[in-house]
């Protein structure tokens, strides 16, 4: 489990993201970050999971009044993970389409590679085989990244 106060700490770090990026009407769109460092097969069971995660998380994160939602399915070295945040002014129906937008982008811009991370003007998406503390534990998440 997540401590209470990473979690905080990421979503203060995504909050910050979320209010720098700069408006929709002059936003260029930043491509997808992808973790280059890690792999999969293909039709493996990390990908299996990885697409129920993407199944699931853009109505997980609309449906939440914050516009917040992690997933996470299977068992490591083969789990899953995701979280989503939407932009707090837009509807449960922009916030689930740019979620799942998210993700057929980062799908497709890091074939075979276990996490990215995007920016969209209306939403954040990050996904990874590793559990979020381990981005912030690890160093491999650090606000300074985000901008
Ligand atoms: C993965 O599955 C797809 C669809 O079943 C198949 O076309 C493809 O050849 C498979 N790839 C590998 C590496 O097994
Ligand atoms: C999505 O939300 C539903 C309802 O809260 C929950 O049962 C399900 O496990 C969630 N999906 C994932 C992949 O976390
Ligand atoms: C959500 O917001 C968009 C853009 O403001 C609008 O076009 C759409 O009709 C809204 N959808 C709902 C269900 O309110």
């Amino acid at each position: 489990m997540l401590a209470t106060g990473s979690y905080a700490a990421l979503l203060a770090a995504i909050v910050v993201v979320l209010a720098v990026l700069p408006s929709p009407a002059v936003a260029t769109q930043l491509p997808p970050s992808c973790d280059v460092g890690s792999r999969y097969v293909a039709n493996s069971t990390f990908q299996a999971n990885l697409n129920l995660v993407e199944a699931a998380l853009p109505a997980n994160a609309s449906a939440s009044p914050a516009g917040f939602a992690t997933a996470s399915v299977g068992a490591a070295p083969d789990q899953a993970n995701a979280l989503a945040l939407c932009r707090g002014d837009i509807n449960a129906s922009d916030c689930a389409t740019c979620v799942a937008a998210a993700f057929r982008d980062a799908r497709q811009a890091c074939p075979l590679i276990k996490g990215a991370t995007v920016y969209r003007d209306a939403c954040v998406l990050l996904y990874a085989s590793t559990q979020f503390l381990d981005f912030i534990t690890d160093d491999q998440w650090i606000p300074s990244e985000l901008v």
